[in-house]
């Protein structure tokens, strides 16, 4: 696919000794950086002037072999905060392996752009619901506002609606690139607890163990048992925990994966590192409100000894976890942002989840007429003919509630305050409380709690 570049905008221009991409910027001053850490720059050749010329096509097509380390040198250099290992370790360590589109942008046959895809499937209750997740959107500093990741986006969207997956995922470091091609965000929540300066004791009995290979049989099961009920991708199959295990040696970033021990067997497990002062937990599985508390006090004993003065991380306000930790010190549960998803198949998605918002539904005893829902434009009706609740057509004379896109998807994953939306529209009162039901706000969305 050719398409032709926008100018790029007077400010995007590198001035020297402004640019922090030395290892891409010609206007750094470091010719010898330059040339020798760009891929598809031969040494010698000394920098491109073609960022800032006018008038150039690009090619969006799917990454070929050959590309793959100037693939992997632009998102090292555009992620900066992350290694070049957790992209040679991406492909290589996930659980369904290599992404599923992989595509490259080339400006005169070199690598300016990358964006790959990967279908995944997220838990809904007991079931599972195919989602195609986008990651590593990224385009070279001297050829960014032109249009690229717009290009890109819009070529790999192509590839998933004719994948007829219903929902397109992924996080979001600014939301803009994304909003234009339909994306909404969807909030999860976060918690942040303070380091007190006593640290309380784990209890005895309860021990703490680097995890170990032989550990990882009995731990997955843990984790398939506790996330259940979870909304989230199904990141976490018996594979992806090899490759996380594996992963640890060699990111050079400290990352601990430690077993909870009770009489000599795992009942519970945690990750975390040490991220911008505070202690990141990355996950925790722990049943019970005891085990949580005993989690609790494990982490905040360990950023205690690190001098740190936080432990945050992604949770589920629901969580054994959150109750466990609000005993032992002060804990604000906050908006999180960055999760953005994209209705490609309103159909799909609702006969995904439809059996699972019945399991939801608060009210089991709701049976009554039909309501009809107006996402962005796509009238369908939801009844409640018996215990199950009923997505089909479009219901004459039956009550209206007008849901954007972002609004109904806020609805499906139970987010915080999502209930607001019904309150717009003429329904009576029965019709609302039958909705609300019917999606309860319990804010259980997981969402990569273990991406590092
Ligand atoms: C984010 C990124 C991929 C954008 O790439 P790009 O090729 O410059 O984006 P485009 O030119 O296609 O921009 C398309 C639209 O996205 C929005 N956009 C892009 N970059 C933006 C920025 N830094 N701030 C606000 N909006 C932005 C604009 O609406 C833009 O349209 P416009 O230029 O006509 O106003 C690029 O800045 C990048 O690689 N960043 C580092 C890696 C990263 O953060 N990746 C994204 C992870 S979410």
């Amino acid at each position: 696919m050719w398409i032709s570049l926008s100018r790029p905008a007077p400010n995007n221009a590198c001035k020297p000794g402004s640019c922090r991409e030395r290892r891409w910027c010609p206007a750094s001053g470091d010719a010898k950086s330059t040339q020798g850490s760009s891929p598809n720059r031969s040494p010698g050749r000394g920098p491109r002037r073609g960022a800032h010329e006018e008038n150039q096509v690009m090619n969006i097509a799917p990454l070929k072999p050959s590309d793959e380390s100037a693939a992997l040198a632009l998102m090292s250099a555009c992620f900066a905060e992350e290694p070049i290992e957790y992209f040679r370790s991406y492909h290589r360590l996930l659980p369904s392996g290599r992404p599923d589109v992989q595509l490259a942008a080339k400006v005169d046959d070199r690598l300016v752009g990358y964006i790959e895809c990967q279908w995944v499937e997220h838990y809904f209750g007991d079931r599972t619901l195919p989602v195609a997740n986008i990651g590593a959107l990224c385009t070279h500093p001297e050829f960014r506002r032109r249009g690229i990741a717009r290009g890109l986006l819009k070529a790999a969207l192509q590839r998933v609606d004719a994948d007829r997956h219903p929902l397109t995922g992924l996080h979001a470091a600014i939301p803009e690139p994304y909003r234009e091609h339909g994306f909404w965000p969807v909030p999860h929540t976060e918690f942040v607890a303070e380091v007190p300066d006593s640290p309380p004791v784990p209890d005895r009995g309860t021990l703490f163990e680097p995890v170990a290979d032989d550990d990882l049989d009995e731990l997955f099961d843990l984790y398939r048992h506790e996330n259940r009920q979870l909304l989230g991708p199904l990141v976490r199959t018996r594979r992806y925990f090899n490759g996380q295990h594996e992963w640890m040696s060699v990111l050079p970033r400290e990352v601990a994966w430690e077993t909870m021990r009770q009489i000599g067997r795992s009942v519970g497990y945690l990750r975390y590192r040490r991220e911008s002062g505070s202690l990141k937990v990355l996950e925790v599985v722990a049943s019970g409100r005891d085990r949580g508390r005993a989690v609790a006090a494990r982490l905040l004993q360990q950023a205690h000894a690190d001098g740190l003065g936080q432990v945050r991380g992604r949770v589920s306000p629901r969580a054994p976890f959150v109750r466990g930790i609000e005993q032992l010190t002060a804990v604000e549960i906050r908006r999180g942002e960055g999760l953005m998803f994209r209705i490609n198949n309103l159909d799909g998605l609702l006969a995904a989840v439809g059996p699972h918002l019945s399991l939801r539904r608060r009210t089991v005893a709701v049976t009554s007429p039909p309501v009809n829902l107006n996402v962005a434009g796509q009238v369908r009706s939801l009844s409640f003919p018996s215990a199950q609740a009923v997505f089909g057509p479009a219901v004459e004379d039956a009550p209206v509630v007008d849901l954007s896109e972002g609004e109904f998807l806020a609805l499906v994953f139970g987010c915080p305050g999502s209930a607001a939306a019904l309150q717009k529209g003429d329904l009576r009162v029965d019709s609302r409380a039958q909705l609300e039901a019917v999606f309860p706000e319990d804010g259980w969305v997981l969402w990569e709690a273990d991406h590092y």
